[in-house]
């Protein structure tokens, strides 16, 4: 069964001012879905074709020789996922318990924006700005490339492509201006609290069998 384009959850000028309709036509309906096609003709025939797009994702990465099958199929991943961190009227400062643990991690909103901004701006060339749920506690890390953190065990909440695909046409090379339009204005909070209350849930139904590994 081959991989399809996702459509967007949003109307491709729903992000506007921030983000162009002319951005996320290209970024969606080009990039987006040069990678789907790319690794639906990189799998053609082969056991990963069998897979889904983690487990894909998960025994590529350490393969040299499925390099490219990791890139596309990780490129896919993250892409369906940053649509989802982003909505109209979004952004700006979480509530509930996403909001307690980004304090706890970080200080105040201010110092967690500073801090997610200044690491999306350090990423050297391309990549991805991410909020993880990392050995219990939420973090923020890059990733190079196609690189996501799944690959490292750590949990997904919250993806900023920092690719100049990403804001080149909206804001050229002012890769900060985009960062910061992205947290003030489109970060979909509901949906990184799912992502956080999903990921804990699976942590704990793992821990009693990882505990059971380490008693081996
Ligand atoms: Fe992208």
């Amino acid at each position: 069964m081959a991989f399809t384009l996702p459509p967007l959850p949003y109307a491709a000028n729903a992000l506007e001012p921030h983000i162009s309709q002319r951005t996320l036509e290209f970024h969606h309906g080009k990039h987006h879905d040069a990678y789907v096609k790319k690794l639906n003709e990189l799998i053609e025939g082969k056991p990963y074709a069998k897979l889904s797009l983690e487990d894909i994702i998960l025994q590529a990465a350490p393969k040299r020789e499925d390099r490219a099958i990791f890139n596309n199929a990780a490129q896919v991943w993250n892409h369906s996922f940053f649509w989802n961190c982003m909505q109209p009227n979004g952004g700006g400062e979480p509530r509930g318990d996403i909001a307690k643990r980004l304090r706890e991690s970080f200080g105040t909103h201010g110092d967690f924006r500073r801090t997610f901004t200044e690491a999306a701006v350090g990423q050297f060339g391309s990549g991805w700005a991410w909020l993880v749920l990392k050995n219990g506690k939420v973090d923020i890390v890059t990733t190079p490339d196609a690189f996501n953190p799944l690959v490292a065990g750590d949990a997904p909440l919250l993806t900023c492509d920092v690719w100049e695909h990403a804001y080149y046409l909206d804001y050229q090379n002012r890769r900060q201006a985009f960062v910061e339009a992205f947290l003030d204005h489109l970060v979909n909070w509901d949906f990184v609290s799912k992502q956080l209350i999903e990921a804990e849930t699976r942590s704990a139904r793992e821990a009693p069998a990882r505990a059971a590994a380490g008693r081996r």
